[in-house]
């Protein structure tokens, strides 16, 4: 299985640490020349590769962790998403709803990702949280999964055990998913509940 994350920026740093902690590589990819980013991603540890968007998105796995306005240009990396896993990490704070047809922010990412298999998480914790060992008080930090796709979330629940997080899933994007959205300027529940769970 290969993994990548788009976007470098707060978010996108917070996970590559998180694999780097895990000796779990990943590529990841911005708008911009590798070279430019090189020595940030070299800085967080050998494990996390740069890459052009176009080599980036060849990966079985694609975390989205770019700002929501700029998930059709990264859907556009590729002309059809089939075979792939999407984790949206997105957060549509202050898009207003009728921008979104009234639906979930996440269900709108995955018409996006035409073909591909969504799964909407990391995203509920701000980075400084997220890139933080998840292993806290003998628990490990939760993360919330949401997906249409059972199998899809069951494959990045066992990323994110190996990523040292437990992950807790909430059903499906319209269901339990809306717990962990942004809908116009207000937050899902459990959005920034930082929360550890003991096994
Ligand atoms: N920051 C947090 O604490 C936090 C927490 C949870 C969720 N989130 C969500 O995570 C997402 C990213 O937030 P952030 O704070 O990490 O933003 P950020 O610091 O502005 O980083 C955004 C990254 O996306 C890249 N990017 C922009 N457009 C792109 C495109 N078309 N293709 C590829 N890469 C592109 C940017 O690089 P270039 O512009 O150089 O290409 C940059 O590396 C947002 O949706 C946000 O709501 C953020």
């Amino acid at each position: 299985m290969s993994y990548a994350i788009i976007g470098f920026g707060s978010i996108g740093q917070a996970l590559a640490k998180a694999f780097a902690r895990s000796g779990i590589e990943v590529s990841v990819a911005t708008t911009r020349d590798p070279e430019s980013f090189a020595s940030a991603a070299a800085a967080i540890g050998p494990e996390v590769i740069p890459k052009t968007l176009a080599e980036a998105v060849k990966a079985d796995v694609v975390f989205l962790a770019v700002r929501f306005e700029s998930h059709k240009d990264v859907a556009k990396a590729l002309p059809s998403w089939q075979g792939k896993t999407i984790v949206d990490v997105t957060n549509a704070y202050g898009v207003s709803p009728e921008e979104l047809g009234g639906q979930p922010s996440s269900k709108a990412v995955a018409q996006a990702f035409s073909g591909g298999r969504l799964v909407k998480g990391f995203n509920h914790l701000a980075a400084a949280v997220l890139e933080q060992d998840p292993a806290v008080h003998g628990g490990r930090r939760v993360v919330f999964l949401a997906s249409d796709d059972d199998g899809a979330a069951a494959e990045i629940g066992a990323l994110a055990e190996n990523l040292g997080f437990a992950p807790i899933k909430l059903g499906g994007l319209s269901e339990g998913g809306l717990l962990v959205q942004a809908r116009g300027n207000s937050w899902g529940q459990l959005i920034f509940k930082d929360l550890v769970k003991f096994d």
